[in-house]
């Protein structure tokens, strides 16, 4: 299990590896030992987190110190008849965070704003730190409408969980035409979603509780380009796919966190 070291978790940013449906049981452990190794080296400066696949959570987890370990998905109901879903009370010794509302989710599974909303209730509940997934799709872009998606994204899927809870979860914004497509989204664009965010919930919430929320960025995300990413003081870490199935590559990301990225100013 993850051990907390003395400074302030707030303050580090936070580079999480999303496996998605990659690596037997055996990789996942191989890499996790890789990924572990960076992390102890870097766990003053970096907070390290890996989603494996749930059949490999548990050993990863067995076999980790320096890096926190995450599901990538829940179901939010606590027990029950629900053939193949996992609850988020089965995993909750295992699991540090859980990933809420990931796109893949959102459009390949059907997933709902008010479906996130529970599944981040029963996070909450399970004393799981969620990190909830929001983005506007390539369409919406173009028809700017993503300020008004990702409104509706926050403030439904935050909608059942109280404002002390929502200022320990994170908010992972991943444009949806950005992810597994190297298409790049500009650091710019990400710092002004970023401030979308960080509105919705100070509406919501209020201000204490929006400035406590770490909200990172995911899509596309390479060690060439994390570093536009985590300069920005918006931006208090990434959620990394298909680099953080690298070792080299993740490795790398964590090394560039570490030498001065994401001064993220909130505590
Ligand atoms: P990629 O980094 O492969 O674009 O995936 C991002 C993502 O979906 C992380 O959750």
């Amino acid at each position: 299990m993850f051990i907390y070291t003395n400074i302030s978790i707030m303050s580090k940013p936070l580079i999480a590896g999303n496996w998605k449906m990659h690596l037997s049981e055996p990789q996942s452990r191989g890499l996790a030992e890789q990924v572990e190794a960076q992390a102890a080296a870097y766990a003053d400066t970096v907070e390290t987190a890996v989603f494996p696949s749930s059949i490999a959570l548990s050993s990863v987890n067995s076999l980790v110190e320096s890096t926190a370990t995450g599901v990538q998905n829940i179901y939010f109901a606590d027990e029950g008849a629900f053939t193949g879903e996992i609850a988020a009370a089965q995993v909750s010794d295992v699991a540090d965070y859980a990933i809420v509302g990931h796109s893949e989710r959102r459009y390949v599974f059907g997933e709902t704003d008010e479906t996130v909303a529970r599944k981040t209730a029963a996070c909450i509940r399970n004393h799981i730190t969620p990190i909830v997934c929001v983005g506007e799709t390539l369409h919406e872009r173009q028809e700017n409408e993503t300020v008004q998606v990702l409104n509706d994204q926050i403030s439904t899927g935050l909608t059942m969980i109280t404002s002390e809870d929502v200022a320990g979860s994170v908010i992972a914004y991943e444009p949806v035409w950005a992810i597994g497509t190297g298409e790049n989204a500009k650091p710019e664009d990400v710092a002004s979603a970023a401030r979308t965010i960080d509105r919705a919930i100070g509406e919501m919430f209020g201000r204490k509780t929006a400035d406590q929320v770490r909200v990172l960025y995911g899509g596309s995300v390479s060690s060439e380009t994390a570093g536009s990413y985590l300069d920005l003081e918006e931006i208090s870490g990434l959620l990394v796919g298909g680099a953080s199935l690298k070792e080299h590559e993740f490795k790398a990301i964590i090394e560039r966190a570490a030498n001065g990225g994401a001064e993220t100013g909130k505590s």
